[in-house]
């Protein structure tokens, strides 16, 4: 029977840190993979998670089974973080803990399958995982374009699907620092997309990977806010790998706001099973760990700082590569000053991208899309020159 299996690629994002690892070269740059890079090129486990690490040491008694829904505290404690004042909209929404934000897309969407969902509408480009996720469920892909060639989002793509979608169809959107491209909608946009949904069959699925890495926790939930509190039904994925650094640990929730409280029940039901039939219960020790982070006071204060460096860090890095624009006209460089996140998408052809690799020992995603966390000032006049002779 298994002999008849097509081998598959291999996933072209993990592929390059493979890639990345097996080169010789001193000075080589992983703009690959997303993982956020300190000033030195270090991914380090936050100062809070340790600190919360410890406390698990030393009093977690047991490590006997949570059930499909994991960690009741971890998944109540980050609601206020998502969704702000009146977490659970009157008793209208609820969660469970998933293995990372992959595990919560992947429950969201199977959710929505169940209740008769058969095509997602799905700006691109996208995270490849998103429409890997859409067709092994056997849905439909139906793309969209994300980003115009200035820089910025496509609102008409976005509205123009919302209101000519009717009822079986979802609409995938990321909440912030949009992966790959960086390009966010802003905040008066996520209010036309709201309103657009509030008066559609079309139900948004929020995928929200990067929260705190944009402009600030509360910030980058403002848009996911808006349409939540627009619409009467939404799913939502969420990611505790980057604002965390929890990666590894696969540390993610997903969450449904139901139409009704009275709805929650049946709707949660079925994401149990679901979740029973896939992974039976999720990891526990990072949502244990970020359960105690944001349960203790001194180690929120900790957690939320570490994470104001990293943005402030990035944006550093964004701003010098806009600073580089006139110096190789054609890559639109100044408008990654105004994009968010770990991405951003140059406008390289395939052979430049390789060029770079061979080259210049620079790795990135055949899309072109940059992890601008993997620059600093040891690496970044090198990544600029570079750019320049392949590019300029
Ligand atoms: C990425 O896009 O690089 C990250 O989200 C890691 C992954 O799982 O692809």
């Amino acid at each position: 029977m298994l002999d008849a299996l097509q081998a598959q690629p291999a996933d072209a994002l993990l592929a390059l840190i493979k890639l990345h690892a097996a080169d010789p070269r001193d000075d080589k740059i992983d703009l690959g993979v997303g993982v956020y890079r300190t000033g030195d090129g270090a991914t380090p486990v936050f100062k809070a998670i340790k600190g919360a690490e410890q406390r698990l040491v030393d009093e977690q008694d047991s490590k006997s089974y949570l059930g499909p829904e994991g960690d009741g505290g971890f998944v109540s404690g980050l609601m206020p973080y998502i969704f702000g004042e009146n977490p659970e909209r009157g008793g209208r929404i609820a969660g469970m803990q998933t293995p990372g934000g992959t595990g919560a897309v992947r429950l969201a969407l199977a959710l929505a399958q169940k209740a008769g969902a058969r095509r997602v509408h799905l700006g691109t480009p996208s995270w490849p995982n998103h429409a890997q996720i859409v067709s092994d469920l056997g849905l439909e892909t139906v793309p969209f374009d994300h980003a115009l060639p200035d820089g910025t989002a496509n609102l008409d793509a976005v509205l123009r699907v919302i209101r000519e979608g009717g009822e079986g169809e979802l609409v995938l959107l990321h909440g912030c620092c949009h992966n790959p491209t960086g390009i966010d909608y802003t905040d008066e946009q996520w209010r036309a997309i709201a309103d657009a949904l509030a008066d559609s069959a079309v139900l948004p699925v929020l995928d929200i990977a990067y929260q705190g890495l944009g402009h600030g926790m509360e910030e980058d939930a403002a848009g996911i806010r808006t349409v939540i509190d627009a619409v009467p039904e939404a799913l939502v994925a969420y990611s505790c790998d980057k604002n965390f650094g929890l990666y590894r640990d696969r540390v993610g929730a997903f969450y449904v706001l139901a139409k009704e409280a009275g709805d929650l029940d049946a709707i949660m039901s079925n994401a149990n099973m679901l979740a029973r039939a896939t992974w039976s219960m999720p990891p526990d020790h990072g949502g244990a760990a970020v359960r105690i982070v944001v349960e203790d006071k001194d180690l929120t204060r900790d957690w939320l700082g570490e994470l104001d460096d990293m943005r402030e860090r990035m944006r550093g890095v964004r701003e010098r590569l806009a600073a580089a624009d006139g110096d190789i006209p054609g890559l639109n460089l100044s408008a990654l000053a105004d994009q968010n996140g770990l991405f951003a998408v140059l406008p390289l052809s395939s052979d430049q991208i390789a060029a770079l690799r061979k080259d210049h020992g620079i790795y990135m995603a055949g899309s072109g899309r940059i992890n601008v966390a993997g620059l600093h000032r040891g690496n970044i006049d090198k990544f600029i020159a570079a750019l320049a002779t392949v590019a300029g």
